[in-house]
């Protein structure tokens, strides 16, 4: 067990090294089946945006380890008529397990969790994405085993991705190099944080030169240009970012080995091309599998499953 029993997960830095290692290695197991464990507990699921990943793997793990799962679609709760974050914090509280909330504000997550004693898991906000890096990273290690001193290159826009998958290299000792436009930059609080957990163990580095971020590394990644709630702004950010679209001529750069991970959903021709995300070097699709086997490693753990 990983000793995140009743624990938040509102950004991948509340995690530790260690704790990360344990998750990680926690999920191989249960996805080789060589661990299996039970907890009939009920987890809801408070989305206030698309989800087809998030929502379905969250289900089916919680399904697999024997609980239960209740969709709280904002629109057929009161939380779409504007009952307040506080009060319905309180009042969930009272009837479920653990909460997995996608929203835009972090600081949304934040109060709900602070008014809420179950665990609150970031399920998505606009700052951070916590549960796609712990695929990524297991991703990761099923490709090459030990993670330590490995480089990712991500290529795109500075979202909520870019920023936790800076948190996640660095606490797992992998560099990272973000290839971004000027003006898309990360979160510079996220930069900073990034930087001191990564110490002198790897480097966090940001260049508007995608060619640069993606010499000899062992991972390209991209996301959409334009997140969610962006999309008026998608055809204006086409010609800023087709510089760092991922396709034969980046992956040419990168190490010989070099695997491509996409979060998804993609937009083929734009982020990246047709021909890579359907290629020998893509991932993607063990990526969107170990998002499952990821976050029941976590809900596992946070639940207490024996
Ligand atoms: N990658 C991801 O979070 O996918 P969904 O938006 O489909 O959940």
């Amino acid at each position: 067990m990983t000793g995140l029993i009743g624990r938040d997960l509102l950004g991948l830095a509340d995690l530790s090294r260690q704790e990360v290692k344990d998750l990680l290695q926690m999920a191989t197991q249960l996805k080789s089946q060589q661990l299996k464990l039970r907890c009939e507990k009920v987890l809801g699921l408070l989305f206030s945006k698309a989800s087809t990943r998030t929502r379905v793997s969250f289900t089916v793990a919680m399904y697999q380890l024997g609980g239960q799962v209740i969709d709280l679609n904002p629109n057929v709760t009161q939380v779409s008529r504007g009952e307040p974050i506080q009060d319905t914090a309180r009042v969930l509280d009272r009837y479920l397990d653990v909460l997995a909330i996608r929203t835009f504000a972090q600081q949304d997550l934040v109060t709900f969790a602070s008014y809420a004693k179950i665990p609150v898991i970031n399920a998505l906000t606009d700052l951070e994405h916590p549960c796609q890096i712990l695929a990524d990273l297991m991703t990761i290690q099923e490709c090459f085993g030990d993670l330590d001193g490995l480089t990712l290159t991500y290529v795109g826009d500075g979202n909520n991705v870019a920023n936790s998958l800076m948190l996640g290299c660095a606490l797992v000792g992998m560099n990272v190099r973000v290839g971004i436009p000027q003006g898309f930059e990360p979160n510079s609080a996220v930069v900073q944080q990034a930087r001191e957990i990564a110490g002198d163990k790897s480097q966090v580095i940001l260049t508007d030169d995608p060619q640069v971020a993606a010499k000899g590394a062992h991972v390209l990644y991209t996301d959409v240009w334009a997140s969610m709630g962006q999309e008026e702004e998608a055809n204006d950010r086409m010609p800023i970012f087709q510089p760092y679209q991922i396709n034969d001529g980046l992956l040419e750069v990168a190490d010989s080995e070099a695997i491509v991970l996409h979060c998804l959903p993609a937009h083929r021709d734009e982020e990246i091309t047709d021909a890579v995300i359907e290629g020998t070097r893509s991932r993607v699709w063990d990526q969107a599998e170990n998002r499952m086997h990821a976050q029941k490693a976590l809900l596992a753990s946070i639940l207490g499953a024996s």
